[in-house]
Order: C-alpha cells, then structure tokens, then sequence
C-alpha cells in the first residue's frame, strides 16, 4: 500500500491468526488460476502494475510468461528482477507509465486498484491499459468488493474516519463492482466481472469452507458476482475496433 500502516489496528489484533488467513489466500490462488485459464494464452508478456512482493507468478508461470512488475515502491520490483523472480522491474505510478503502446499480452491490477482509488481517478488508469494492451490482450484486476457486508463495513469506517484504527490504513477503499465494469467499458475493454470469493480471511475456517461452495456456483453469475469479497475483472482488449465489445457482453450475459 501506498500509506502508512498500523499493525496495531482492530482486526489485526483480534482476528487474524496466520493458518486462518493463509487458507483464504490459498483459497484466492486456486480461484484466480481457475478462473483465468481457460481465458488467458498460453503465454506471453505480462505487466503487473502495483506488483508488491507478488506479481503474480501464480498466474503467469515462469517460462511460459514474461513479466514486467511496476509499484510505487521501486525497491519491491527492482528487488524482484535481481532475484530472478521478475523479468523486468521498474519503479512507475499508475495512469503514468513510460512504456510502449501494445506491448503487453496481460496487464494485471492485483490489489492495486483499491489503493489507487484513494490516490487519483481510476479512468486513467484504465486508458493506460487500453493503451498497454495487445488487440486480444487481457486487463485483469483483483479487488474487494464494496457491495458484500464486509466491504460495505470497511466503506462505512473509512467515512467515518476510523479506517486506521479499524484494518490498519486509510487507502483500503473496497470498490463498487459496477465502477470497475463502467471504467473497463469506457476504455474499450468487453468486461466481465466473476467473484473470486465471498469468505473473508478472518473467517473461522469452517466457515471459508463452507462459503466456497457459493464462490463455485454463484461466482460467475453477473447479479451474484457484485456481492463478492474479492472480485475479479477480466476486461478483454478487442482484436478489431468495435468488434469484441458487444460480442462478448451478450456471451457473458448468455452465461447468466
Ligand atoms: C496490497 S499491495 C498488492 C501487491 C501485489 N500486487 C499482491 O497481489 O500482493 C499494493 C501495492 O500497490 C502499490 N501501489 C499503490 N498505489 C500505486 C500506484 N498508484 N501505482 C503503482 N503502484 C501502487 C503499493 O506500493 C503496493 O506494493
């Protein structure tokens, strides 16, 4: 994240056993994979912006993929590349990067979006991956969701000034699901929006699990995917100009 955290906050202090949170982001990765292979090509050149300490490896497996990993914080990506772990790693913000039109086969916002919010509009940010994208290419981005309970309870305490104090950091700002759609379309992207889960990391164990069966059968259904946890965007840049937008809106509303 991009402001500062305090560890010392509610929920880190109350409810946040490792092995419990551990299984929900286990649980993350499987839903990713399985939801971006039959999507995703074979391989390529992949962009994580906002690429942390994970750019997502999981998703892009090396040989296969190439990726290019950007943050705020240069020392993350550049310490990535020297590892061997990136191809390439830059420092870059957002909505403002100096890199080529249509270099990239996948460009992926993995719990970027929500912070960036909090820093700027999201539009340009959008544009910049229109831009960034082969024809084909796949926008891809991960993000909490602000129509389930938990996320409309981050909302409210974030409103109310207590964010910090609540989950650790002001910037943490879950996002409507119809925003992101909206933002993708407007960039010419053909959007679909999946829940990737509906538990949340603090949940008991039992609990996760039982709610996985929920991610698997309502998941991908466009009413239900709004009230997820953690949603996923995969906005797909058309192969000719006006070709794939509709096409793909209407295929996914078949999916319904
Ligand atoms: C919660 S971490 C996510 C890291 C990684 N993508 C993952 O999946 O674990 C958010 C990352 O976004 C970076 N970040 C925040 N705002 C950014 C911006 N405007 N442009 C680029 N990176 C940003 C932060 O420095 C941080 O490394």
């Amino acid at each position: 994240m991009s402001e500062a955290y305090d560890p010392d906050n509610l929920l880190d202090r109350r409810l946040a056993k490792p092995a419990t949170l551990q299984l929900h982001y286990d649980n993350l990765f499987r839903r990713e994979r399985e939801l971006l292979a039959p999507r995703l090509g074979p391989g390529g050149d992949a962009l994580s912006v906002g690429c942390g300490w994970n750019p997502g490896r999981h998703l892009f497996p090396a040989g296969a993929w190439r990726i290019t990993g950007v943050d705020l914080d240069a020392a993350k990506p550049l310490t990535l590349a020297a590892e061997g772990v990136l191809e390439r790693g830059l420092g870059g913000r957002a909505g403002e990067l100096e890199l080529d039109d249509a270099a990239f086969d996948a460009v992926l916002y993995r719990l970027v979006l929500h912070h960036v919010a909090f820093q700027a509009p999201l539009a340009p940010v959008f544009v910049e991956a229109a831009r960034l994208l082969r024809p084909g290419g796949l926008l891809i981005a991960v993000e909490p969701g602000r129509r389930h309970p938990v996320g409309a309870a981050l909302a409210l305490a974030n409103l109310a000034g207590v964010g910090s104090a609540v989950h650790g950091t002001p910037d943490d700002l879950p996002l409507s699901p119809r925003t992101l759609l909206r933002e993708a379309r407007a960039a010419g992207l053909a959007a679909e929006l999946h829940a990737l889960t509906y538990s949340w990391r603090r949940m008991a164990p039992a609990l996760q699990r039982s709610l996985w069966a929920l991610d698997a059968a309502l998941g991908s259904r466009s009413r239900a995917a709004l009230f997820g946890h953690t949603l996923m965007l995969v906005a797909r840049k058309p192969v000719a100009p006006n070709e794939a937008l509709n096409g793909s809106r209407s295929a996914w509303a078949r999916r319904r």
